[in-house]
């Protein structure tokens, strides 16, 4: 993407293995003769023809009116025509260059355009969005080190066990706590035989079919590396449950079980107090309204509750979530909606209702990095990005400890404050 002044951004795409059903919609070749049909030469010729047409000679700092652009090329709601791949890559990328026009560091100009997205609202705690004495908020990073589900060959049915390094003052030092807990957890499964590799986001696939045992593991593993469970380095879980949701019930074929809503809750519930849990994501099924409403109304007040496949990045099903009272907080994966103006928007809409929003990558990611930017920019507070391992994934946390680093003084990490249901 180029701008009159000679200024450039480019932008990678990512993409998911368990998708949610309300996403919008990648264009992939379908042609086997390539890629497995999972070639994109469509979607490339749709950003070189339609989309270049629709926003050439726009004005690059009015994403809202480029983002509008590029619906209305597409035309259709789920953005299948020319493909919501075609479409978030030039949505980003025209970020990226009006970032080095201004000669402003990405996260700065998000932050701007998060400001102007949300009037009254602004960025977090007086703006990251260069205001005088603006702090540059970091996330806590949430990450993902034993992998299950969708993304790994194990039989694990849970798709994501995650650390949650918050207690303590710098984002560098927590990302240090976690790569501890992930190096002892690595030695602690080499030394009972069950290293295995890691999935598809860095984290190790041990061969364990018994859910818990990933939880029971990890705290093990935090004690080993010297840190505190709970205190210093909390859990998270995305079971990413509309993958093994069947005719109404919860199938958890590794452990030989399966269970109703009611009493997926019930273990959530049990193993949240006997473990240091703090976070649920899809702990339910997409299409099991019900079932989210009694897990709100049972655990809301004492857990994160994030909706993923459920929101899809939507800002009108988070709205209706919100006023359903299905959950507290909402993961924000930009090309799950297809562009960054209503990326944002989610992002404010969560605001509004008090919950959080945790911007995300993919199972399927590059080495772009602007998740990283676009968590500081619209002062998230909490990032999913992966474990620290594979270079795609300690890409965008390599990007957040140069934001820190150069924020200085400025730079804030909100630790515990980020979760906002636990205050
Ligand atoms: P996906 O998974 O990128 O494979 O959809 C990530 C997640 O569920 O959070
Ligand atoms: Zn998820």
């Amino acid at each position: 993407m180029a701008l009159e002044d000679g200024s450039s951004g480019t932008a990678k795409v990512p993409a998911g293995a368990s998708t949610g059903s309300r996403e919008a919609r990648e264009l992939r070749d379908g042609d086997p003769s390539r890629y497995g049909g999972r070639g994109v030469q469509k979607a490339v010729a749709h950003v070189e023809g339609e989309l270049a047409r629709a926003v050439v000679g726009l004005p690059a700092e009015d994403q809202e009116a480029v983002d509008r652009a590029l619906r209305e090329a597409d035309g259709t709601r789920d953005k299948s025509r020319l493909g919501a791949n075609a479409i978030v890559g030039v949505s980003l990328a025209v970020a990226r260059a009006q970032a080095a026009s201004a000669g402003t560091p990405l996260h700065r100009h998000l932050a701007g355009l998060f400001a102007r997205t949300a009037p009254g609202e602004g960025a977090p705690d007086g703006g990251a969005a260069g205001g005088p004495g603006g702090r540059v908020r970091l996330p806590v990073p949430l990450m993902n080190v034993v992998n299950g589900g969708s993304h790994a060959p194990n039989r694990l049915d849970f798709q994501e066990f995650m650390l949650v390094p918050w207690g303590f003052p710098t984002f560098a030092e927590a990302l240090r706590a976690g790569v501890e807990v992930y190096h002892a957890l690595g030695r602690l499964l080499s030394e009972y035989g069950l290293a295995a590799g890691v999935g598809d986001e860095g984290g190790f696939a041990p061969p364990f079919s018994r859910n818990l045992e990933a939880v029971e593991v990890l705290v093990w593993a935090i004690e080993r590396a010297g840190y505190r469970p709970g205190d210093e380095v909390a859990l998270a879980l995305d079971p990413a449950a509309s993958v093994f949701y069947r005719d109404g019930r919860y199938v958890l074929a590794g452990e030989g079980r399966a269970l109703d809503s009611g009493e997926l809750v019930d273990l959530y519930e049990d193993w949240a107090s006997r473990h240091p849990i703090v976070s649920i994501e899809d702990g339910l099924a997409e299409d099991d309204r019900e079932g989210w409403r009694e897990l709100a109304r049972r655990l809301g007040r004492r857990l994160q509750l994030v909706g993923d496949d459920l929101f899809v990045t939507d800002p009108e099903l988070v709205r209706r979530g919100a006023e359903d009272g299905l959950a507290n907080a909402v993961l924000v994966k930009v090309n799950q909606v297809g562009t960054l103006s209503e990326a944002l928007a989610t992002i404010r809409t969560a605001r509004r209702f008090g919950w959080a929003a945790i911007v995300s990558h993919r199972s399927g990611e590059t080495d772009d990095t602007t998740i990283a930017d676009l968590a500081v920019g619209a002062g998230c507070g909490q990032i999913k990005a992966g474990a620290p391992a594979r270079g795609e994934r300690v890409a965008k946390y390599n990007r957040l400890l140069a934001i820190e680093r150069e924020a200085g003084p400025t730079a804030e990490f909100p630790g515990r404050d980020a979760f906002a249901v636990l205050q």
